[in-house]
C-alpha cells in the first residue's frame, strides 16, 4: 500500500476514542509519526497500543490535555514542536455535547462546549501556525457536524460551537492560503461512536429515517476523508466543508 502521510508530524486531538482514534489508525497506516492529544491517560493508552498493535512500527504517542485550556495547549504544544522540529497535519477533532434545551441550558453548559469544540481550535491553530507558515507547508482539519450546518433543538451550544468552526476555518484558509496552508473542515453525519451510544433509541431511529443510504457511518469513513485532505490527493482544496453523512443533509 501507498503511505500517502510518510514521515508527516499529525496530532489528532480526541484521538483516544471514536472518530479521532480512526483517524490516528489510518494516518498511522499511512506512515505518519501521530499525537493523539485528549485527557484520560487510560483511554489515550489504550489507543497507542490498539494501534501500534495494528500498524507495524507504527510511531504514536499520546499527550494528556484538556484542548480548551489554553496554557495547558501552549505547553503541550511548544514541548512536541521542539521534540518533532515542527507540525504537518493537525487535526482539531476533540468535541463533547452538553444537550439541552435553552429554557434548561446553563451558562456552564454553554461555556464548556464552545470552549472545547470551538475555542480549542483556536488554542491548537495559534500553537501551530507559526511554524506552517514558516515552512509554506501545513494541513490543518476541524471536524464540525451537520448539526453547524443545519442546526438542532436541544443542541444549541453545540450547534453554535459547530458552526464557529465553520466560519473560523474560512477565515484561517484565507489568511493561510498564501503560505501554502490549507484548513478545511469535515461534517460527519451519524456516526456509530460513545458519542451517539449515549442518544435515546428513539433519536437514533430518526435519524436513520433522514439517511438516504439508511445506516450509521463508521469512524473509519470520517477517517478516509481526514486522509484526503490531509495528503496530497486534496491539495488543491481549502475552505471546504467536506460532509461525510450518507446523504442526510444536502
Ligand atoms: N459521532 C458522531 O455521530 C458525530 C457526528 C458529527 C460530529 N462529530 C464530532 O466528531 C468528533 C469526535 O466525535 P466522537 O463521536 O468520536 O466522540 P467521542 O467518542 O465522545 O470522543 C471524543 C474524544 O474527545 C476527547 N475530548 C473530550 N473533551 C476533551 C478535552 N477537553 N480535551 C481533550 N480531549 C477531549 C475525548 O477524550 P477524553 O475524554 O479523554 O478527553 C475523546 O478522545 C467530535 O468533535 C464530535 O462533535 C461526531
Amino acid at each position: 500500500m501507498e503511505q500517502l502521510l510518510k514521515d508527516q508530524i499529525a496530532i489528532v486531538t480526541g484521538g483516544s476514542q471514536g472518530i479521532g482514534k480512526a483517524i490516528a489508525l489510518k494516518f498511522a497506516q499511512h506512515g505518519a509519526k501521530v499525537v493523539i492529544v485528549a485527557q484520560s491517560e487510560e483511554r489515550g493508552t489504550k489507543a497507542v497500543e490498539d494501534i501500534s498493535a495494528q500498524v507495524p512500527n507504527a510511531h504514536v504517542i499520546f499527550r494528556s490535555t484538556d484542548v480548551s485550556n489554553t496554557e495547558q495547549v501552549a505547553a503541550t504544544f511548544d514541548k512536541l514542536i521542539e521534540e518533532f522540529g515542527g507540525v504537518d497535519i493537525l487535526v482539531n477533532n476533540a468535541g463533547i455535547t452538553r444537550d439541552q434545551l435553552l429554557m434548561r441550558m446553563s451558562e456552564d453548559d454553554w461555556n464548556t462546549v464552545l470552549n472545547v469544540n470551538a475555542k480549542a481550535c483556536f488554542n491548537t491553530s495559534k500553537a501551530v501556525v507559526r511554524g506552517m507558515m514558516k515552512r509554506r507547508q501545513g494541513r490543518i482539519i476541524n471536524i464540525t457536524s451537520v448539526v453547524g450546518l443545519t442546526g438542532n433543538a436541544g443542541q444549541g451550544n453545540y450547534a453554535a460551537s459547530k458552526a464557529a468552526i465553520v466560519g473560523f476555518t474560512k477565515s484561517l484558509a484565507k489568511e493561510l492560503g498564501p503560505r501554502n496552508v490549507s484548513v478545511n473542515c469535515i461534517a460527519p453525519g451519524f456516526i456509530q461512536t460513545d458519542m451517539t451510544s449515549k442518544m435515546p433509541d428513539a433519536w437514533k431511529e430518526l435519524q436513520l429515517k433522514n439517511i438516504p443510504m439508511g445506516r450509521p457511518g463508521q469512524p473509519e469513513e470520517i477517517a478516509n476523508g481526514a486522509l484526503f485532505l490531509a495528503s496530497g490527493l486534496g491539495a488543491y482544496v481549502t475552505g471546504q466543508t467536506l460532509v461525510i453523512d450518507g446523504g442526510m443533509v444536502m
